[in-house]
């Protein structure tokens, strides 16, 4: 099928590639020339573990090119929408501008197709409301129908995500219309080698798909707060919360994935789509259901702060102390730093009169720009020399896999943060380091054999059924 993808930032460029991946032509098509250029030449504009050579094979097998002329992509059957929604810069609420935009470029250029259908398919996170105005303003062009599928991809798993999601939503103006059915079709085809492996799919009104996607986002980031909050009481009252994740995540009702206490959730999403779901309730008269939504984003602030105020504790304050932070990125596996944890708590010790050097795989030429006064430095071992407290900001598996003596030969005073809980604490103080964690006021100050609990969020499914008894 010929298609198009409207905004080739980070969900756009990965559906893209995925889309021809799956036999598609495809021509994503973005305002800004120096994005389009890279991906028509191949270069990926970001870190995604295998999105290059899934843009390069696109390329090379005719399937993908790129674009920043709406003209080129007028005889598109299926048009998806894959813009950025980020946080208004006069509030909370989410910046719907780009979007809008895109409809009426892509509105002026479509043609009237006597008897062929075209669809345009939103996939931006929006506020619940949006797909109905979009298809009200597209409904004066013939043969042209709006369908809402949310995106539900995870930064470092983006191209799993996209060729083996969990389930596939589709929201229509009215589901039960004359013509739902086709429109219905027109996508199942585009998704045909993905629902033949038996993915779910869904298909309901177009609020409903809205705010499956808004509450998915809210839902996670609760569940990380709730542990964050766990572990603030451990701080005080004592406990592992590592250990409390890995004790009610077996009960499957609750589950372990997203049960990681740590300095936090950051990136370009679950922070904002809190914020933009609670002001679009606020605006709609019923932000007093979310409130505790505020909550939720308050929690997530103040790890940020305790990892500071930890670090000052661990020095005995924090002016001209040496400081190595490990990870600048939001997570692992990207290079995206869109309100990073990592980074919040670097410029807050560099603010605090720290020197602060930070190390990260992939996100330091963007550390660079946004943080000019830090030093940056790519080589680990370089960046560990010197340092008088080392801090675990985001959980790359090279820090995973630090091995406490290495890195004792290099730092000038054994002391460091796991802001992750992803280190074994009794292995490196037997390797004479002081050790402290959030959430772990027990191992911080008792010895414990316990290593962390493994909820890394890798695996798409739950680990393997509980043994039952049988009945008897
Ligand atoms: C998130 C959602 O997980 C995706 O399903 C969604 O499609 C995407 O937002 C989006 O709306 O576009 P992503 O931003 O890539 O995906 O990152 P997550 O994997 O959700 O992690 C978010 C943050 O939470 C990271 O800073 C991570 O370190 C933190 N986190 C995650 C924890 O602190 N603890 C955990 O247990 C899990």
């Amino acid at each position: 099928m010929r298609i198009s993808v409207i905004g080739v930032g980070y969900l756009g460029a990965v559906h893209a590639a995925a889309l021809a991946e799956l036999g598609h032509d495809v021509t994503g098509l973005d305002i800004d020339p120096d994005r389009v250029a890279a991906l028509q030449a191949g270069n990926a504009p970001f870190h995604e573990p295998g999105f290059a050579d899934l843009l390069v094979q696109g390329l090379a097998s005719g399937r993908l090119r790129f674009t920043t002329d709406y003209a080129d992509i007028a005889d598109a059957e299926v048009h998806f929408l894959g813009l950025g929604t980020p946080q208004r810069t006069d509030g909370h609420g989410a910046d719907l501008s780009h979007l809008e935009a895109a409809v009426e470029a892509l509105a002026a250029v479509l043609p009237a197709r006597s008897g062929a259908r075209t669809l345009v398919v939103g996939k931006s996170t929006v506020p619940a409301g949006t797909a109905r105005s979009l298809a009200a303003r597209l409904s004066a062009v013939d043969g042209v129908s709006l369908l809402w599928n949310p995106e539900f991809l995870r930064e470092g798993f983006a191209v799993r995500d996209s060729l083996s999601p969990d389930r596939i939503i589709y929201g229509l103006a009215d589901p039960v219309a004359p013509g739902a059915a086709e429109q219905v079709a027109l996508l199942d085809a585009v998704y045909e080698r993905i629902l033949a492996l038996g993915m779910p799919r869904l298909v309901m009104d177009f609020e409903t798909a809205e705010l499956v996607k808004v509450s998915a986002n809210a839902f996670l980031a609760t569940k990380i707060s709730f542990i964050n909050a766990i572990a603030e009481v451990c701080e005080t009252v004592g406990g592992d919360v590592t250990q409390i994740a890995r004790a009610i995540g077996m009960d499957e009702r609750i589950g372990s994935r997203f049960l990681r206490a740590g300095i936090g959730f950051g990136g370009g999403c679950l922070p904002k789509d809190l914020r933009a779901f609670l002001a679009s309730a606020e605006e709609r008269g019923v932000g007093e259901a979310l409130s505790f939504l505020h909550e939720i984003d308050a929690i997530n602030q103040r790890r940020r702060t305790r990892v500071v105020d930890l670090a000052a504790e661990m020095l005995g304050g924090l002016q001209g102390r040496r400081i190595t932070v490990l990870g600048a990125a939001f997570k692992p596996d990207s290079d995206d730093i869109r309100d990073s944890p990592a980074l919040e708590v670097a410029e807050r010790l560099l603010l605090a009169g720290a020197q602060v050097r930070i190390t990260d795989p992939a996100a330091l030429l963007a550390t660079a720009r946004r943080l000019p006064t830090a030093e940056v430095e790519p080589d680990l071992a370089s960046a560990l020399r010197g340092a008088e407290l080392v801090v675990l900001a985001t959980e790359w598996q090279q820090y995973r896999d630090l091995d406490p003596d290495w890195a004792a030969s290099l730092v000038r005073a054994r002391r460091i943060l796991d802001g992750r809980n992803v280190l074994a604490p009794q292995e490196w103080r037997e390797a004479g380091w002081e050790i402290r964690a959030l959430g772990r006021a027990s191992t911080a100050d008792t010895v414990s054999t316990a290593a962390p609990a493994s909820t890394a969020d890798t695996a798409r499914t739950p680990g393997s059924e509980p043994r039952r008894l049988q009945p008897v």
